[in-house]
Order: structure tokens, then C-alpha cells, then sequence
């Protein structure tokens, strides 16, 4: 056996071999199944896109057809799925009420057959039909209304917008709404993808691989992100305040959000698109009072910090594109697991595969060969007033 040298984070260290996408931080270059993502964004959708990513090779046709049927048949809630989410905390955030409901799959479809294409196909379409049917009824029934239904004259992305605002969105609107989610689809091993990859490897369901990638996305360093930009652009509130905001930021060594990547030491491509699209939006529905902000802190951040290679990554624009399309704030995330379910399952597929469980091995830093002491000898290692402090919170 060869010992490597310790990496925090793993920075670096291959964990798999895959063929679903491709990086080149330096230059800037992201692929899917070797297709740049520009064109993939100009040419193709989201559901091509995934069929793409998850069985390798563009559809034809006819394929393409049987795949948006399949996934347009699937897209309704059992009642018994609506009637727990009723049982959610209204303030609850809608990732965790995701993460619950992917998860409550797993219940309805228990039978596991991994070696089986057609419950391998079953699962792929059950989860990107009804994630988005999830986060629209959730965010319907906080308001306290009855979830909208799924209307099956519209394509995957349309349908998502008139679910969630409960009339049909415009054209333009739909068809930016389904490049953010191909901009989203995949993108090679980072932390959910990889979490999704060593739940797979256990061999359990599909259902408790996409749940446990979606608590994994959730947080702030990494798909929650989008949100804390908003709030971030909130704070600052001016862009006269921009330089000073970013001076205290760094004086604290604050992270500035949506900046930086650990593969990408320029400004993300998909950030260049979806800044292209958030422009696009502005032209016909008028400017988001928080772009200016946005640009002049983008300015600020390379001046200081360009050095480093830190750039604005692909939660940096998205959430303004979201805005002007009219979903809340604390729905971006979500927003972002409907896309990245896409690249979930594509890694999943690609796991079982080629499967050997995740165990990697650990640094022991503690002490070892250590007495036991009995409780009535032992001094506590906590400060009581702490302890008491803790327990009344
Ligand atoms: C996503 O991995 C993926 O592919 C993820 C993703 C995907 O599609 O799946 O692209 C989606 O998660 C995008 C990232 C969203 N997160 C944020 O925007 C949060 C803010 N950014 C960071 O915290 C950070 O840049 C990370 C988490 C994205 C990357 O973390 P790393 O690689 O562990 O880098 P680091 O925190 O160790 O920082 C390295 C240096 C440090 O400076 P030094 O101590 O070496 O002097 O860069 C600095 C950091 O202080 N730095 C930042 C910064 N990001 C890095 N300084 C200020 N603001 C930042 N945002």
C-alpha cells in the first residue's frame, strides 16, 4: 500500500474515474460527455441534456420523445407525498423539505433492483419528473394553498414556472429558466455529487442517494450559495458601498459569496452565460435594481482578489436571472437540485456500473491505549456554565 500526504478537503485527489463530464479551471472550459456547455446551452434543453449525461450519448428522435413522454406521465405527487408536506413547518427551508420528500420516495417504490435497466429507468424518471412538482407544491402550500397540478401541454421547464406562480410563464422566460438548469445539469465530482457517489456505493436505493445530495448541496459553501449572493447584494444595498463592504469582508476574512472555485481560477463559463441570460431578461422585463451591485462588486473582487484566481462561480449571477423570473429567494437552491438530480443520477448510473464501496482511510490523531476511568474519578472536560448555557438554548 502507498501513503499519500493528507489533503483537507481532498483537494486534488482523484476519487473516481468518470466520463460524464469535463473541467479546465485554468481556461475555463466545461463539458458534458465531451459537448461544450455554450453549445449545449444554444442547442440543446435540460431534459436532452440530461438523457445526454445519464445514458451517454445524445437521443434520437424517437428517444427523445419516449423520454419526455415518460417524464411528462410521471410528473403528479402521490396524495400521500402532498398530505405529509401539509405536515411541514411553513418556515422550514424548502431544502429541507426537499431532502424529506426525495427521500419519502424511497418509501412508495421500495423495490430495489440495481442490475435491472428498466427500474434504473423508472427511477431516473420518477426523480426528474417529480423533484420539480415537489419544490413548486411546497412553496404553494406554505402560502397556505392547494398545490397546482401538473399541466401536460407544457415541456419540462414551462411547467415548472406555471406550477410555481399558477399561470402560464412567457416564452422567453421558460426557455432561459431551461438553459439555467442545463448550466446546472452536472459538473464533474464536487461535494453533493460526490456524496451522492458514496451513498450509491452502498448499494442502497436511488431515492436515498438523491436525498443525501441534496442535504449535501444545501449548504452555504456550496449550492446555498445563491441565496446568501442575494442576501449578500441586499446588505451592501448601494453600489457606493461595494468597496467598503468588501474591505470589511476581507478584514474579517468574510467569504465574499459566489466567488471562487476549487477547479475553476477564472470567471466560471456558466457564470458568463447565465450573466448573458440575467441581461436578456432585463431587456424585455426591466433591470433588477441589484445588477449594478452585482457588476461593481464583480470589479472589486478581481482588482483584490483576482490574484488568487477567485472569480465569480455559477451562483453568482444565477439568482438575478431567478429573481426576474419570480422565484423567491430561498427557493434558488432547490432550484438548483431539480438541475443537478440530472448529474446525481448520471454518477450514480456510472457507480454501479464500476462499484467498489467508498471507505476511505483516516489520519488517527488521538491518544491510544487509554484507561478506563470510573465516573466517579472522572473531571469533567466542559465548562459547566457553558454546559447550562448550551441546555438552555
Ligand atoms: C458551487 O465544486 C463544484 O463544482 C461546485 C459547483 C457545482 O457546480 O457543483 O461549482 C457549485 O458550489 C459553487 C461554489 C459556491 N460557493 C460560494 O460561492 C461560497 C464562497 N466561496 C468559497 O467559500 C470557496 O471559494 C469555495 C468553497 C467555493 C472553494 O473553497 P476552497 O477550494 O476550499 O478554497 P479555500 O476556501 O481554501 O480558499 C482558498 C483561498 C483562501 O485564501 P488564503 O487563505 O489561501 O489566502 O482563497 C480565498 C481563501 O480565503 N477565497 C476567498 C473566497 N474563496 C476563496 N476569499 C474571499 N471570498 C471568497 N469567496
Amino acid at each position: 500500500m502507498t501513503f499519500c500526504e493528507y489533503k483537507p478537503g481532498l483537494e486534488g485527489i482523484p476519487a473516481t474515474q468518470s466520463s460524464i463530464s469535463y473541467v479546465d479551471g485554468q481556461k475555463g472550459i466545461l463539458e458534458y460527455r465531451g459537448i461544450n456547455i455554450e453549445e449545449l446551452a444554444k442547442s440543446s434543453n435540460f431534459l436532452e441534456t440530461s438523457y445526454l449525461l445519464i445514458w451517454g450519448g445524445l437521443p434520437t428522435k424517437d428517444e427523445l420523445l419516449d423520454f419526455e413522454h415518460e417524464i411528462r406521465y410521471h410528473r403528479r405527487l402521490k396524495y400521500r407525498i402532498r398530505d405529509m408536506m401539509k405536515c411541514f413547518p411553513e418556515s422550514g427551508h424548502p431544502m429541507d423539505a426537499l431532502q424529506a420528500c426525495a427521500a419519502a420516495l424511497g418509501l412508495f417504490y421500495s423495490r430495489r433492483a440495481l442490475d435491472d435497466p428498466a427500474y434504473i429507468r423508472a427511477a431516473v424518471v420518477r426523480l426528474l419528473a417529480k423533484i420539480p412538482t415537489m419544490v413548486a407544491a411546497f412553496q404553494l402550500m406554505r402560502k397556505g394553498n392547494d398545490p397546482v397540478q401538473p399541466c401536460d401541454d407544457l415541456d419540462y421547464s414551462a411547467n415548472f414556472l406555471y406550477m410555481l406562480n399558477e399561470r402560464e410563464p412567457d416564452e422567453l422566460a421558460a426557455h432561459i429558466f431551461d438553459v439555467c438548469l442545463t448550466l446546472h445539469a452536472e459538473h464533474t465530482i464536487n461535494a453533493s455529487t460526490f456524496s451522492a457517489m458514496v451513498t450509491a456505493s452502498t448499494l442502497t436505493d436511488p431515492y436515498a442517494v438523491v436525498a443525501s445530495a441534496v442535504g449535501t448541496l444545501a449548504g452555504p459553501l456550496h449550492g446555498g450559495a445563491n441565496e446568501e449572493v442575494i442576501t449578500m447584494l441586499e446588505e451592501i444595498g448601494s453600489v457606493e458601498n461595494v468597496r467598503s463592504y468588501l474591505d470589511d469582508c476581507l478584514q474579517r476574512k468574510a467569504k465574499i459569496m459566489g466567488f471562487g472555485h476549487r477547479v475553476y481560477k477564472v470567471k466560471d463559463p456558466r457564470a458568463i452565460i447565465l450573466q448573458d441570460l440575467a441581461e436578456q431578461l432585463f431587456e424585455k422585463f426591466g433591470r433588477d435594481d441589484y445588477y449594478d451591485i452585482a457588476v461593481e462588486l464583480e470589479h472589486a473582487v478581481e482588482e483584490r482578489l483576482g490574484h488568487k484566481g477567485i472569480y465569480p462561480n455559477v451562483d453568482f449571477y444565477s439568482g438575478l436571472v431567478y429573481r426576474k423570473l419570480g422565484i423567491p429567494t430561498d427557493l434558488f437552491t432547490p432550484v438548483f437540485a431539480i438541475a443537478r438530480v440530472a448529474g446525481w443520477l448520471a454518477h450514480w448510473k456510472e457507480q454501479l456500473a464500476e462499484n467498489r464501496i467508498f471507505r476511505p482511510t483516516q489520519i488517527y490523531t488521538g491518544t491510544r491505549n487509554a484507561s478506563y476511568i470510573p465516573i466517579e474519578q472522572r473531571q469533567s472536560t466542559h465548562d459547566r456554565a457553558f454546559l447550562a448555557a448550551l441546555i438552555a438554548e
